[in-house]
């Protein structure tokens, strides 16, 4: 008999055929009556969950047999990490695997809103060159400033990535770390020394709207915020606000307060490159990460330590 596992939302196909092969799944995104479909659920260990679907104290209420959750996903911001561990649940996530493909996306945000390619594109396709002449002159990254405002894993690939491009690196964590790259004690600081604020941080209570006006407002209106985190990080309000004015030279973001749902105000902006939470979204790093939820699943029910603990 193969083991019980409650998936929280549509997995990537190619992991959902593995955790088929492993697992029994039980589909609580399919379920028309959430209630009646977690009464039935009740015995169960598993819960397979992702990014924005986490899991809250009450689903863990609902589930008194539960164990572990295993996160597709580095970030964990949806689950209440307090209400698993008072419970003795296991959770788990995928950080490592994803770390080059969303130091990539990093980085092809900070050159595409620094050079405008995607405005300049679509300055081509609408015949404007031939109309109007050259495209106009835009801003250089070699020579400048990243200040990395989180500097973990994914942190580390995106300054190994900027300095390629030529771009000196500072950063700010709550904790110094033992590297070279200058250390700032505050974001407001980082921001003040930096042409590009690169948010890498978690998401959560202790990171909400970190990015706030005071952080804006020390980047200038020489700098660029590049969000590969959490929409939650960042005032949004006070960003979109920041990009109308001209407050800051521009963003590039991949994250959002409330995702789907981006403020049609973002979508006019022509001092922003928008992208929808696509860091880690290729066939190989997505197939990287389901294999590593799924094997924390096995493991754990193989009563083997699992790869990848965040409680
Ligand atoms: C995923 C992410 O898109 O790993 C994360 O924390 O934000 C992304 O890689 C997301 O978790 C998918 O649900």
């Amino acid at each position: 008999m193969k083991p019980d596992v409650i998936v929280a939302g549509k997995l990537y196909a190619r992991t959902q055929e593995r955790m088929d092969q492993e697992f029994t799944c039980h589909k609580m995104y399919e379920a028309a009556d959430r209630g009646a479909f977690l009464k039935q659920c009740a015995g169960m260990r598993a819960l397979a969950t992702f990014g924005p679907a986490g899991a809250d104290a009450k689903l863990m209420d609902a589930l008194p047999k539960l164990e572990i959750i295993s996160n597709f996903g580095v970030g964990v911001d949806a689950i209440d990490l307090d209400a698993a561990k008072q419970r003795k649940i296991v959770v788990t996530n995928t950080p490592d695997v994803l770390n080059d493909c969303v130091a990539d996306t990093a980085m092809a945000l900070t050159v595409n809103v620094m050079r405008r390619f995607p405005q300049a594109e679509v300055y081509l396709r609408a015949g404007s060159w031939a109309a109007k002449g050259a495209y106009p002159l835009t801003t250089s990254l070699g020579g400048k400033t990243m200040g990395i405002l989180g500097l973990g894993r994914i942190g580390e690939a995106i300054a190994r990535r900027a300095q390629a491009f030529g771009m000196q690196i500072r950063y700010h964590n709550r904790r110094k770390k033992n590297v070279a790259y200058p250390y700032d004690a505050d974001p407001v600081a980082l921001a003040k020394n930096s042409d590009v604020l690169m948010v890498v941080t978690p998401g959560g209570a202790a990171t909400d709207k970190l990015v706030s006006a005071k952080v804006l407002d020390a980047l200038g209106p020489q700098g660029y915020l590049v969000n590969i985190a959490r929409g939650s990080v960042v005032d949004e309000p006070v960003l979109l606000k920041y990009l109308q004015e001209k407050k800051i030279a521009g963003a590039g973001l991949d994250v959002f307060a409330d995702e789907p749902r981006v403020p049609p105000e973002f979508f006019g902006l022509e001092n922003a490159v928008l992208l929808p939470h696509v860091g880690s979204a290729t066939v190989e790093t997505r197939t990287a990460m389901g294999n590593l939820q799924v094997d924390n699943l096995v493991a754990h029910f193989a009563g083997k330590p699992v790869l990848t603990r965040v409680v």
